[in-house]
């Protein structure tokens, strides 16, 4: 009888410690840091504000490497940060991204200053879109009205 007491004790208890490591987070390594959604938020938001000034002064080659860093930001998205609260929002990034960001392309390439500004409303309507169903309706993206980094120069 003691000796079963002494099993189910130790049985018990490593079910304590493995239930207890479970419920932990997993440790941070500083080596594979992963930024959270509202870091990668951040940085789109710094590229979406310079790319309507590349692409308002007519700074096509600017312009073509901003729109690719937002494509890159939204690809290390639905890589690094698939899910917000439990739900995918992969599809979301790419339906309300994928069409604007094209249209940014051709507008960059043909330098078709009209197109680029039709395409980039449309980009930043899909952020506000995809805001506004998560309950960030307070996190309105709008054209900027002046440049947040003035060491960069838009004029070609
Ligand atoms: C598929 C959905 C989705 C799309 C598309 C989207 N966002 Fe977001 N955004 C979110 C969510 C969800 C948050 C809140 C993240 C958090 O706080 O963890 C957020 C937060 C932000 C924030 C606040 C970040 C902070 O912490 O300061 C900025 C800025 C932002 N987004 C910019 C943009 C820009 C610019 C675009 C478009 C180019 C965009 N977002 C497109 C879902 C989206």
């Amino acid at each position: 009888m003691r000796k079963i007491i002494a099993v189910l004790t130790i049985l018990t208890l490593s079910l304590v410690q493995m239930n207890a490591a479970i419920a932990q987070p997993p440790p941070k390594d500083p080596n594979n840091y992963v930024p959270g959604l509202g870091d990668l938020m951040g940085s789109l938001q710094v590229q979406h504000g310079k790319l309507w000034f590349a692409g308002s002064q007519e700074n096509w080659p600017l312009a073509a490497y901003t729109v690719d860093a937002i494509k890159e930001g939204v690809a290390d998205m639905i890589v690094l940060r698939p899910r917000y609260k439990r739900e995918s929002i992969v599809e979301m990034l790419r339906q309300l991204t994928a069409k604007p960001l094209e249209d940014l392309e051709e507008a960059v390439s043909e330098k078709d200053s009209e197109l680029f500004i039709q395409a980039y409303d449309s980009l930043t309507e899909g952020c506000n879109v995809c805001h506004r169903s998560h309950d960030y309706g307070f996190i309105e993206i709008q054209r900027p009205t002046a440049p947040a980094w003035t060491n960069l120069r838009y004029r070609p």
